[in-house]
């Protein structure tokens, strides 16, 4: 069951709309947010348009908006069995995020994967949450690490959607049992 809206102390997790363009613009375009993340820097208006309409159209994909001033800042997702590159079982998931620059260090996509994985575990009754990030970035780690997330493996030479990089990549998991025992 897909949810279209949750929300946070400070945070409305919503799906992306068109106008939301010009935010989504605004942040994607700034290189220390993509290429970390796996994704290339927004060039234009018009790639962020397409990247709306042919990205962030899933039922998962939440922008992630900053209820102060109701712009969107941030993207949060949750990739469930096959759509997830790890190759889960329709029971598991995985976790992606990013949050403008100016944004940083606040605690917001901590305080928002929290409330996804809440929806993860307690609405859609998974199993388990993995949660990756290419090794050296360390300001992911420490999100996965606030939100229980525990290493598993690395797996070397991962692709993404920069073509032609391979970067090695570690994994992080959270069961339902471990996040009931934390929550
Ligand atoms: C990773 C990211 C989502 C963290 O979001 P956030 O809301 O800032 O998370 P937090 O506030 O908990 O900060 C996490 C860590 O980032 C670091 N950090 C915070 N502010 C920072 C800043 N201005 N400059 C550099 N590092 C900073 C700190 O180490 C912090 O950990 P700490 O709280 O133990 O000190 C965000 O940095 C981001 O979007 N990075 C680029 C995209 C990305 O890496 N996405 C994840 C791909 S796997």
């Amino acid at each position: 069951m897909a949810k279209d809206v949750l929300e946070t102390k400070r945070l409305i997790l919503r799906h992306w709309k068109g106008e939301d363009a010009e935010s989504l613009y605004k942040y994607a375009s700034n290189p220390d947010i993509g290429p970390i993340a796996g994704w290339p820097v927004h060039q234009s208006i018009q790639d962020s348009i397409g990247v709306i309409k042919n990205v962030f159209a899933k039922p998962y994909t939440y922008s992630v908006v900053l209820k102060e001033t109701n712009e969107p800042i941030g993207c949060i997702n949750l990739m469930i069995g096959k759509e997830s590159n790890l190759k889960l079982p329709d029971n598991e998931g995985e976790i992606g995020y990013w949050i403008g620059v100016p944004y940083w260090g606040q605690g917001l996509i901590p305080e928002a994967a929290k409330e996804i994985i809440r929806f993860a575990f307690e609405v859609l009754k998974l199993q388990k949450l993995w949660c990756g990030y290419f090794v050296g970035n360390d300001k992911s780690k420490r999100v996965s690490e606030k939100c229980g997330f525990r290493f598993a493996e690395t797996k070397k030479d991962v692709s993404c959607a920069i073509q032609g990089l391979l970067r090695d990549e570690h994994i992080t998991s959270l069961s339902y049992a471990e996040w009931s025992a934390i929550k």
